[in-house]
């Protein structure tokens, strides 16, 4: 075992403890998980093919040979949840799932509903039923990881602040370089470089530099374009530490900006922070996204604001909870100590540009710690 082994197998342990509280809920004996940040989340395996079952006395991974030595490093640093046996896929996946829930004489096996294409689903179920074959009922389930990842346990806290954290230095060398005739791609480029000079493993996603009249496109790339002196520019970059991603955003203007441009990024920011001052236990994610829209509405510019106030962040950089507006048929997301969600609320004017500000919170007993440390004020350059 190496340092921090046994911690890391205890946290494992934990994860995979309440997932089964889940699995026993729902009535059924086992859950397959194949959404990948799940099984990662559950066993330690990163690896991008996989498949994990989750049953009340039996964990196993099942993996073809291009991920054995890296499951068998994993087990001999003790990198894994307690109990892990690691099963062999000698042809099929979905064969080889069929085979062991077999084996094991598993009846009422759940799958992850939202992430197994129907037609396997249809697969599984074909191959169990008819033809005088009595094999197990497959059941659709959403959340049962996902209920747990929510909320973040200590390793992962940590890790969530270490990546928020390392942006502040991206930020700092995107300031630096940020000039009037530079390219959006060329600032992109000097974002993204200096996330691996800061530790990152790699961007959380395409990074966003989206200057003058593309910032009113709130997911726009980086271009082309050159950018010019009265220009706001929005530069939305995040990146993955330890596997945690971390997503900031920061608009700034180009020379000195005009009175519209003062007036939007101010009712942007009190939007911000009245949404960030409700973050607490017990709130919803619903009130914290109204809080946003209400300051918005009153400056005229809640047409303006087109998208949620937020996302979950953690082993996928949009996750739950959604801070956004209530979904018919959705139960209003409770925030709970150790959730970690971003607040980014925009104002996005077509032929004019967009302005956003986006930070990282994470609830805490009390109210919420802004993880990202990048100044809020809009900044000159
Ligand atoms: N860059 C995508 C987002 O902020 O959610
Ligand atoms: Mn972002
Ligand atoms: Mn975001």
């Amino acid at each position: 075992m190496t340092v921090g082994a046994e911690s890391a197998a205890a946290q494992f342990s934990a994860r995979v403890a309440a997932v089964r509280a889940r699995i026993t809920s729902s009535g059924a004996d086992a859950l397959v998980v194949t959404h990948q940040p799940n099984i990662r989340y559950l066993s330690g395996h990163s690896g991008s093919a996989g498949i994990l079952v989750v049953s009340h006395d039996a964990l196993a991974l099942l993996l073809d040979g291009r991920y054995r030595e890296a499951a068998r490093r994993l087990l001999e640093e003790g990198l894994a949840p307690d109990g892990l046996e690691v099963v062999d896929v000698p042809a099929s996946y979905d064969s080889a799932t069929l085979a062991y829930v077999g084996e094991r004489h598993l009846r009422r096996v759940a799958v992850e509903g939202d992430y197994l294409p129907v037609g396997r689903f249809r697969w599984f179920e074909r191959m169990s039923a008819g033809d005088g074959r009595t094999g197990p009922l497959w059941q659709p389930v959403a959340g049962l990881v996902e209920g747990v990842r929510t909320v973040k346990d200590v390793a992962e806290q940590e890790s969530l602040r270490r990546s928020a954290r390392g942006l502040t230095a991206v930020a700092e060398a995107a300031f630096r370089f940020v000039r009037e005739g530079v390219t959006e791609r060329d600032v992109a480029g000097v974002i993204e470089a200096a996330m691996r000079a800061s530790g990152f493993e790699k961007p959380a996603f395409d990074t966003i530099v989206a200057s003058g009249p593309n910032g009113a496109l709130p997911h726009y790339r980086a271009g082309d374009r050159k950018l010019a002196s009265g220009d706001l520019v929005v530069l939305d970059f995040g990146g993955v530490m330890d596997g945690y991603c971390s997503d900031i955003t920061r608009t700034v203007a180009l020379g000195p900006p005009g009175m519209e441009a003062r007036r939007v990024y101010g009712a942007v920011l009190r939007a911000q922070q009245a949404a960030i001052g409700q973050v607490a236990p017990g709130r919803t994610a619903e009130e914290i996204d109204a809080a946003a829209r209400a300051v918005l509405a009153a400056d005229g510019l809640g047409e303006a604001f087109s998208h949620g106030t937020g996302h979950g962040i953690g082993l996928e950089v949009h996750e739950a909870p959604r801070v956004g507006r209530a979904v018919e048929g959705s139960a209003p997301a409770e925030l709970m100590a150790g959730m970690v969600f971003t607040v980014e609320p925009g104002a996005y004017l077509p032929g004019w540009g967009g302005v956003r500000i986006e930070d990282d919170v994470m609830v805490t007993g009390v109210g919420c710690e802004v993880l990202t440390d990048v100044p809020r004020e809009l900044l000159v350059l």
